[in-house]
């Protein structure tokens, strides 16, 4: 597929590990705006053509060296986010970490810690900024040395929306939305987030576009990505961009949860430019001109009852990194 997705064939252990004691590494979260897809592949996925933007929501991990006695495990354990994450297998970061291991031939464990800020389980990839993050984190403990095509490559096998996060910055998504190319913006966005009580599974929100495009007698066909919306990106102008923002899984989502309609149209009426279903949602991503229509929308949302809660970020912002 991409050139950014080789794959290390041949490992070798690495002779050394890394020499510090703890990495820790920040992985943003996403919102699509664009997003055009087409009828499910044999393969069980959908090719999409997307447009990721990385929003200042920032999931971080720490990637802690193990005690001599305690070698070969990797633990988790999470800050924030709600209650009852898995810690095991079922988590991303942990895959992340053990695929890493395999991969390189590793043997070492590590002690993983996640602080969530990104919505679960919401449309906004924060499970695989997660995982992004995990792979550089221990990259970097382990002295395992990939380069930033080998991640992605392993990204890749992860998930969809791995390697978007391991690039942040805004990019074009094709394939399953992880064959990506960087897109030249300017300036900054101001986005409001208007979170769900509950969170959408992504694979029943694809289902749902099925059903949906059956019912309908259409095959659909992914478009690419508008010429007005590149356009307004790179004129770093929010009134430009809010009428190219476009999602084709929107009518899926808000067809399991019509609450999502209500919301979307609210944070509109209180001065957003634009709202849409972030990815598969349920999060509806509300694009504002300025600081005080974004409070504006908050207070609306709040009032409501109909969400959660809201929460504030701003974009683009830089992909994985170490810090600290
Ligand atoms: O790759 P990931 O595990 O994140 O995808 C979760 C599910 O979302 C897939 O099993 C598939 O049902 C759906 N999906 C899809 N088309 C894509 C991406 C995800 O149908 N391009």
């Amino acid at each position: 597929m991409s050139h950014l997705r080789a794959v290390p064939s041949a490992p070798t252990p690495p002779s050394r590990s890394g020499s510090a004691t703890s990495v820790r590494v920040e992985a943003p979260g996403k919102v699509n705006l664009f997003l055009s897809c087409g009828a499910r592949g044999a393969d069980g996925y959908h090719p999409l053509t997307t447009v990721f933007q990385a929003v200042r929501l920032i999931e971080t991990v720490t990637a802690r060296r193990q005690a001599v006695g305690a070698r070969g495990r990797v633990t988790l354990t999470i800050e924030g986010g709600p209650p009852g994450l898995p810690v095991d297998e079922r988590n991303l970061a942990v895959r992340a970490a053990l695929l890493l291991a395999r991969t390189t031939g590793v043997r070492e464990g590590v002690d993983l810690l996640l602080r969530k800020r990104v919505p679960v389980a919401g449309g906004m990839a924060g499970g695989s900024a997660d995982a992004a993050a995990a792979l550089v984190a221990c990259n970097q403990l382990w002295g395992t040395g990939l380069n930033p095509a080998e991640l992605t490559g392993l990204a890749a096998r992860l998930g969809a929306d791995v390697p978007f996060p391991l690039l942040g910055a805004t990019a074009v998504g094709h394939g399953r939305g992880d064959d990506l190319s960087p897109l030249m913006t300017r300036g900054t966005y101001q986005w409001v987030f208007a979170l769900a009580h509950e969170g959408l599974s992504t694979p029943v929100v694809f289902a749902r576009f099925d059903e949906l495009a059956a019912a309908a007698g259409r095959a659909p066909v992914t478009r690419e990505v508008p010429g007005a919306l590149t356009a307004a990106l790179r004129t770093g102008d929010p009134g430009a961009l809010a009428p190219a923002l476009h999602n084709d899984l929107q009518a899926a989502a808000v067809d399991l949860r019509p609450a999502i309609a209500e919301v979307i149209a609210l944070a509109e009426r209180a001065g957003a430019l634009r709202a849409i279903v972030s990815g598969s949602g349920p999060t509806v991503a509300a694009l504002v001109p300025e600081a005080a229509t974004a409070m504006r929308v908050c207070r609306a949302l709040t009032a409501s009852g109909l969400v959660s809660g809201t929460v504030r970020a701003d974009a683009p912002v830089a992909g994985a990194r170490e810090v600290g």
